[in-house]
Protein backbone atom coordinates (compact mmCIF):
# COMPACT_ATOMS: atom_id res chain seq x y z
CA UNK A 1 0.00 0.00 0.00
CA UNK A 2 2.80 2.38 0.94
CA UNK A 3 6.37 2.31 -0.30
CA UNK A 4 8.87 4.83 1.03
CA UNK A 5 12.12 5.22 -0.88
CA UNK A 6 15.21 7.07 0.37
CA UNK A 7 13.13 9.57 2.31
CA UNK A 8 15.01 12.49 3.91
CA UNK A 9 14.09 15.62 5.83
CA UNK A 10 16.52 18.18 7.21
CA UNK A 11 15.85 21.21 9.35
CA UNK A 12 18.90 23.39 8.79
CA UNK A 13 21.73 21.15 9.97
CA UNK A 14 19.45 18.64 11.72
CA UNK A 15 18.92 15.51 9.62
CA UNK A 16 15.67 14.39 11.21
CA UNK A 17 15.09 11.66 8.59
CA UNK A 18 17.94 10.34 6.49
CA UNK A 19 17.61 7.99 3.54
CA UNK A 20 14.82 5.90 5.10
CA UNK A 21 13.18 3.20 2.96
CA UNK A 22 10.44 0.76 4.00
CA UNK A 23 7.10 -0.53 2.87
CA UNK A 24 3.72 -0.97 4.52
CA UNK A 25 1.63 -3.93 3.53
CA UNK A 26 -2.13 -3.43 3.38
CA UNK A 27 -4.05 -5.09 6.21
CA UNK A 28 -1.11 -5.32 8.62
CA UNK A 29 -0.10 -3.43 11.77
CA UNK A 30 3.28 -1.77 11.30
CA UNK A 31 5.11 0.05 14.08
CA UNK A 32 7.88 2.62 14.11
CA UNK A 33 10.02 2.67 17.25
CA UNK A 34 13.17 4.46 18.32
CA UNK A 35 14.57 6.72 21.04
CA UNK A 36 13.29 10.28 21.64
CA UNK A 37 14.28 12.48 18.74
CA UNK A 38 14.83 9.50 16.40
CA UNK A 39 12.58 11.06 13.78
CA UNK A 40 9.33 9.13 14.27
CA UNK A 41 6.98 12.12 14.34
CA UNK A 42 8.91 13.76 11.51
CA UNK A 43 8.32 10.60 9.47
CA UNK A 44 4.58 10.85 10.19
CA UNK A 45 4.62 14.55 9.27
CA UNK A 46 6.22 13.63 5.94
CA UNK A 47 3.82 10.77 5.25
CA UNK A 48 0.75 12.85 6.10
CA UNK A 49 1.86 15.84 4.01
CA UNK A 50 2.58 18.28 6.84
CA UNK A 51 6.25 18.46 5.83
CA UNK A 52 7.65 18.44 2.31
CA UNK A 53 10.53 15.93 2.08
CA UNK A 54 14.07 17.16 1.37
CA UNK A 55 14.43 14.06 -0.81
CA UNK A 56 12.97 10.67 -1.63
CA UNK A 57 9.63 9.22 -2.61
CA UNK A 58 6.40 8.28 -0.85
CA UNK A 59 4.45 5.92 -3.08
CA UNK A 60 0.80 5.46 -2.08
CA UNK A 61 -0.75 2.72 -4.21
CA UNK A 62 2.22 3.17 -6.54
CA UNK A 63 1.88 6.92 -7.02
CA UNK A 64 4.41 9.36 -5.60
CA UNK A 65 2.56 11.61 -3.16
CA UNK A 66 5.62 13.21 -1.54
CA UNK A 67 4.84 16.85 -0.83
CA UNK A 68 1.10 16.52 -1.49
CA UNK A 69 -1.09 18.47 0.92
CA UNK A 70 -2.62 16.83 4.02
CA UNK A 71 -6.15 17.17 2.65
CA UNK A 72 -5.18 15.54 -0.66
CA UNK A 73 -3.66 12.66 1.27
CA UNK A 74 -6.71 12.45 3.54
CA UNK A 75 -8.93 12.13 0.49
CA UNK A 76 -6.65 9.38 -0.76
CA UNK A 77 -7.22 7.44 2.42
CA UNK A 78 -4.64 8.56 4.95
CA UNK A 79 -5.62 9.79 8.43
CA UNK A 80 -3.55 10.36 11.53
CA UNK A 81 -3.59 11.19 15.20
CA UNK A 82 -1.14 13.56 16.86
CA UNK A 83 1.33 12.96 19.67
CA UNK A 84 0.02 16.17 21.25
CA UNK A 85 -3.75 15.81 21.11
CA UNK A 86 -5.45 17.95 18.46
CA UNK A 87 -8.81 18.10 20.20
CA UNK A 88 -10.82 21.34 20.38
CA UNK A 89 -11.55 21.62 24.09
CA UNK A 90 -14.46 24.04 23.71
CA UNK A 91 -16.33 21.71 21.36
CA UNK A 92 -18.29 18.57 22.22
CA UNK A 93 -16.88 15.11 21.62
CA UNK A 94 -19.32 14.70 18.74
CA UNK A 95 -18.37 18.01 17.11
CA UNK A 96 -14.69 17.08 17.33
CA UNK A 97 -15.31 13.87 15.42
CA UNK A 98 -17.49 15.67 12.86
CA UNK A 99 -14.52 17.96 12.24
CA UNK A 100 -12.50 14.89 11.27
CA UNK A 101 -14.86 14.16 8.42
CA UNK A 102 -14.63 17.60 6.85
CA UNK A 103 -11.36 16.89 4.98
CA UNK A 104 -12.98 13.96 3.27
CA UNK A 105 -16.35 15.50 2.54
CA UNK A 106 -14.79 18.84 1.57
CA UNK A 107 -17.53 20.55 3.53
CA UNK A 108 -15.08 23.07 4.90
CA UNK A 109 -15.46 24.60 8.32
CA UNK A 110 -16.53 27.81 6.67
CA UNK A 111 -19.05 25.78 4.67
CA UNK A 112 -20.17 24.27 7.95
CA UNK A 113 -20.71 27.68 9.46
CA UNK A 114 -22.59 28.91 6.40
CA UNK A 115 -24.76 25.83 6.74
CA UNK A 116 -24.22 22.64 4.75
CA UNK A 117 -27.50 20.96 3.96
CA UNK A 118 -29.25 19.64 7.04
CA UNK A 119 -29.35 16.12 5.68
CA UNK A 120 -25.59 16.00 5.09
CA UNK A 121 -25.09 17.44 8.55
CA UNK A 122 -27.32 14.82 10.15
CA UNK A 123 -25.51 12.01 8.31
CA UNK A 124 -22.18 13.41 9.49
CA UNK A 125 -23.49 13.56 13.07
CA UNK A 126 -24.83 9.99 12.95
CA UNK A 127 -21.50 8.75 11.67
CA UNK A 128 -19.64 10.71 14.38
CA UNK A 129 -21.88 9.21 17.08
CA UNK A 130 -21.27 5.72 15.70
CA UNK A 131 -17.51 6.27 15.80
CA UNK A 132 -17.56 7.71 19.31
CA UNK A 133 -19.46 4.64 20.40
CA UNK A 134 -16.99 2.41 18.55
CA UNK A 135 -14.00 3.88 20.43
CA UNK A 136 -15.84 3.53 23.75
CA UNK A 137 -16.72 7.14 24.57
CA UNK A 138 -20.38 6.82 23.58
CA UNK A 139 -21.71 7.90 26.97
CA UNK A 140 -19.95 11.26 26.60
CA UNK A 141 -20.77 12.17 23.00
CA UNK A 142 -22.49 15.40 24.02
CA UNK A 143 -19.96 16.42 26.66
CA UNK A 144 -17.42 19.15 26.08
CA UNK A 145 -14.00 17.69 25.33
CA UNK A 146 -12.66 19.60 28.34
CA UNK A 147 -14.81 17.37 30.59
CA UNK A 148 -13.32 14.13 29.27
CA UNK A 149 -10.49 12.24 30.93
CA UNK A 150 -7.14 12.06 29.16
CA UNK A 151 -7.77 8.42 28.28
CA UNK A 152 -11.09 9.35 26.64
CA UNK A 153 -9.44 12.20 24.72
CA UNK A 154 -6.90 9.74 23.27
CA UNK A 155 -9.83 7.63 22.04
CA UNK A 156 -11.67 10.67 20.73
CA UNK A 157 -8.56 11.55 18.72
CA UNK A 158 -8.74 8.10 17.12
CA UNK A 159 -12.46 8.54 16.38
CA UNK A 160 -11.68 11.88 14.71
CA UNK A 161 -9.07 10.22 12.51
CA UNK A 162 -11.48 7.40 11.63
CA UNK A 163 -14.07 9.96 10.55
CA UNK A 164 -11.83 10.58 7.53
CA UNK A 165 -12.61 6.95 6.52
CA UNK A 166 -8.92 6.06 6.19
CA UNK A 167 -7.47 2.99 4.55
CA UNK A 168 -4.19 3.83 6.26
CA UNK A 169 -4.28 5.15 9.83
CA UNK A 170 -1.17 6.70 11.39
CA UNK A 171 -1.22 6.70 15.21
CA UNK A 172 1.45 8.78 16.97
CA UNK A 173 1.87 7.41 20.52
CA UNK A 174 -1.76 6.42 21.23
CA UNK A 175 -0.78 4.92 24.61
CA UNK A 176 1.41 7.78 25.86
CA UNK A 177 0.19 8.91 29.30
CA UNK A 178 -2.22 5.98 29.71
CA UNK A 179 -2.19 3.53 32.63
CA UNK A 180 -1.88 -0.24 32.11
CA UNK A 181 -5.64 -0.85 31.89
CA UNK A 182 -6.17 1.99 29.43
CA UNK A 183 -3.19 0.81 27.38
CA UNK A 184 -4.65 -2.68 27.22
CA UNK A 185 -8.01 -1.26 26.11
CA UNK A 186 -6.49 0.93 23.42
CA UNK A 187 -4.43 -2.03 22.19
CA UNK A 188 -7.66 -3.97 21.75
CA UNK A 189 -9.23 -1.01 19.95
CA UNK A 190 -6.29 -0.83 17.52
CA UNK A 191 -6.58 -4.58 16.94
CA UNK A 192 -10.28 -4.12 16.12
CA UNK A 193 -9.52 -1.27 13.72
CA UNK A 194 -6.92 -3.40 11.95
CA UNK A 195 -9.32 -6.35 11.82
CA UNK A 196 -11.89 -4.10 10.15
CA UNK A 197 -9.47 -3.73 7.23
CA UNK A 198 -7.74 -0.44 8.05
CA UNK A 199 -3.97 -0.67 7.75
CA UNK A 200 -2.29 0.74 10.85
CA UNK A 201 1.07 2.47 11.18
CA UNK A 202 1.89 3.04 14.82
CA UNK A 203 4.52 5.09 16.64
CA UNK A 204 4.73 3.98 20.26
CA UNK A 205 7.19 3.81 23.16
CA UNK A 206 5.27 1.13 25.07
CA UNK A 207 7.32 -1.90 24.00
CA UNK A 208 4.91 -4.44 25.43
CA UNK A 209 2.16 -2.99 23.25
CA UNK A 210 4.38 -2.73 20.17
CA UNK A 211 5.68 -6.30 20.47
CA UNK A 212 2.15 -7.54 21.08
CA UNK A 213 0.37 -5.90 18.22
CA UNK A 214 2.85 -5.42 15.35
CA UNK A 215 3.22 -7.59 12.28
CA UNK A 216 6.25 -5.54 11.31
CA UNK A 217 8.51 -3.09 13.16
CA UNK A 218 10.77 -0.37 11.78
CA UNK A 219 13.46 0.92 14.14
CA UNK A 220 14.77 4.46 13.70
CA UNK A 221 17.83 5.92 15.39
CA UNK A 222 19.19 9.41 14.70
CA UNK A 223 16.90 9.68 11.68
CA UNK A 224 18.19 6.52 10.06
CA UNK A 225 16.74 3.04 9.72
CA UNK A 226 18.52 0.89 12.27
CA UNK A 227 16.61 -2.33 11.66
CA UNK A 228 13.27 -3.77 10.61
CA UNK A 229 11.45 -7.06 10.87
CA UNK A 230 9.05 -9.02 13.02
CA UNK A 231 8.86 -8.42 16.78
CA UNK A 232 11.08 -11.44 17.41
CA UNK A 233 13.65 -10.33 14.84
CA UNK A 234 13.80 -6.79 16.20
CA UNK A 235 13.92 -7.93 19.82
CA UNK A 236 16.90 -10.16 19.07
CA UNK A 237 18.81 -7.58 17.00
CA UNK A 238 22.02 -6.63 18.90
CA UNK A 239 22.11 -3.12 17.37
CA UNK A 240 18.52 -2.47 18.46
CA UNK A 241 19.21 -3.73 21.96
CA UNK A 242 22.30 -1.52 22.20
CA UNK A 243 20.61 1.63 20.85
CA UNK A 244 17.16 1.31 22.32
CA UNK A 245 15.67 -1.85 23.73
CA UNK A 246 18.45 -2.35 26.28
CA UNK A 247 17.43 0.83 28.05
CA UNK A 248 13.72 -0.04 27.76
CA UNK A 249 14.25 -3.49 29.23
CA UNK A 250 16.27 -2.00 32.10
CA UNK A 251 13.48 0.52 32.75
CA UNK A 252 10.90 -2.27 32.78
CA UNK A 253 13.07 -4.22 35.20
CA UNK A 254 13.40 -1.21 37.50
CA UNK A 255 9.66 -0.47 37.43
N1 LIG B 1 9.91 21.55 12.80
C1 LIG B 1 11.16 21.24 13.22
N2 LIG B 1 12.16 22.14 13.16
C2 LIG B 1 13.40 21.83 13.57
N3 LIG B 1 13.75 20.62 14.04
C3 LIG B 1 12.80 19.69 14.12
C4 LIG B 1 11.46 19.92 13.72
N4 LIG B 1 10.73 18.79 13.91
C5 LIG B 1 11.58 17.89 14.41
N5 LIG B 1 12.83 18.42 14.54
C6 LIG B 1 14.01 17.70 15.03
O1 LIG B 1 14.08 16.48 14.36
C7 LIG B 1 14.51 15.45 15.23
C8 LIG B 1 13.47 14.35 15.27
O2 LIG B 1 12.32 14.81 15.97
P1 LIG B 1 10.97 13.97 16.06
O3 LIG B 1 9.98 14.81 16.75
O4 LIG B 1 10.63 13.46 14.72
O5 LIG B 1 11.40 12.76 17.00
P2 LIG B 1 10.54 11.59 17.62
O6 LIG B 1 11.21 10.32 17.24
O7 LIG B 1 9.11 11.74 17.28
O8 LIG B 1 10.76 11.82 19.19
P3 LIG B 1 9.75 11.56 20.45
O9 LIG B 1 9.87 10.09 20.75
O10 LIG B 1 10.37 12.40 21.52
O11 LIG B 1 8.39 11.99 20.06
C9 LIG B 1 14.77 16.10 16.58
O12 LIG B 1 16.15 16.42 16.65
C10 LIG B 1 13.91 17.34 16.50
O13 LIG B 1 14.44 18.35 17.32
MG1 LIG C 1 7.40 12.05 18.34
Amino acid sequence: MLQVNHLSKSFGGVHAIQDVSFSVRGGAVHSVIGPNGAGKTTLFNLLSGIYVPSGGEILLDGQNVAGHSPDTLARRGMSRTFQNLQVCMNMTACENVMLGAHLRTRSSLVGGMLGTTRRADAALRDEALRLIDYVGVGAHAGAHASQLSFGMLKRLEIARALAGKPRLLLLDEPAAGLNDTETHEITELIRQIAASGVTVLLVEHDMKMVMNISDHILVLDYGRKLAEGTADEVRANPQVIAAYLGAEVEEEGAA
